[in-house]
């Protein structure tokens, strides 16, 4: 790429941002508290009666419409994504931590609506632990806990709690594997723009 072209696509993105950012306020408008530098593409549904996000929050809504809503509680960390046609739904609790990933079309949701043979439906909070990234399609059923840097695979439906920096895959999802990360690796979503290695660098010793 030239140097013109390179300025070209830097202007673009800017004026994306710009864009993004006008949309956030917009689109946010319902959400108890947002923090810093909200971006929001596309046209979400974001309608709960008590959410909180932090800083640098990014939703995408496109071909499939992104809905966060709920009469319960929704809370989200510092520096998360919300991908296009996810559905996260809160009639108790769901809690998100930082650097928290959503891909296409997950579904995290804290209540099964109905009971099973005639028992009470269940309904228990949903708690997502920093650095999370759950791919594409996949769902977070009621109760469930997902420990820090978990990475639930693509299609994957999260039935019980995962530890700490785990692989699970599957329905329903089992560990697949460990995994481990660079020193002062925050989150199991890793691009350029991730803050590893700043982080790295200033806790790893000279
Ligand atoms: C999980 C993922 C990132 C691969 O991670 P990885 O560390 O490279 O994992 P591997 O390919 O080594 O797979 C490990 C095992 O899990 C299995 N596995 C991986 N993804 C799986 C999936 N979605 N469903 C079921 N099993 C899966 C592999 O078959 C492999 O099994 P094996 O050991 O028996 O051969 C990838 O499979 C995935 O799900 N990507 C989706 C990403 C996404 O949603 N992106 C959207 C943009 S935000």
């Amino acid at each position: 790429m030239t140097d013109r072209q390179r300025r070209r696509v830097v202007r673009r993105w800017r004026r994306a941002t710009v864009r993004q950012a006008l949309k956030a306020r917009w689109s946010l408008r319902k959400v108890d508290v947002v923090g810093k530098r909200a971006l929001v593409l596309g046209d979400p549904t974001v309608d709960g009666s008590d959410i909180q996000v932090g800083d640098d929050f990014k939703v995408w809504s496109g071909h499939r419409k992104t809905l966060i809503s709920g009469w319960g509680t929704i809370r989200f960390g510092d520096r998360c994504f919300v991908n296009v046609g996810s559905t996260i739904i809160a009639v108790e609790q769901i809690i998100v931590g930082d650097d928290v990933a959503f891909a296409n079309e997950v579904f995290v949701m804290d209540s099964d609506s109905h009971g099973v043979e005639g028992r009470p439906h269940r309904q228990a909070p949903v708690r997502i632990g920093d650095g999370c990234w759950i791919g594409a399609r996949a769902m977070i059923l009621p109760g469930v806990t997902l420990g820090r840097r978990v990475l639930v695979a693509a299609g994957a439906v999260v039935t019980r709690d995962v530890p700490d920096d785990c692989l699970v895959a599957g329905n329903p999802a089992r560990v697949v594997r460990q995994l481990s990360y660079p020193a002062g690796c925050r989150r199991a979503w890793h691009d350029e723009w991730c803050p590893c290695p700043k982080v790295a660098a200033v806790e790893e010793p000279a």
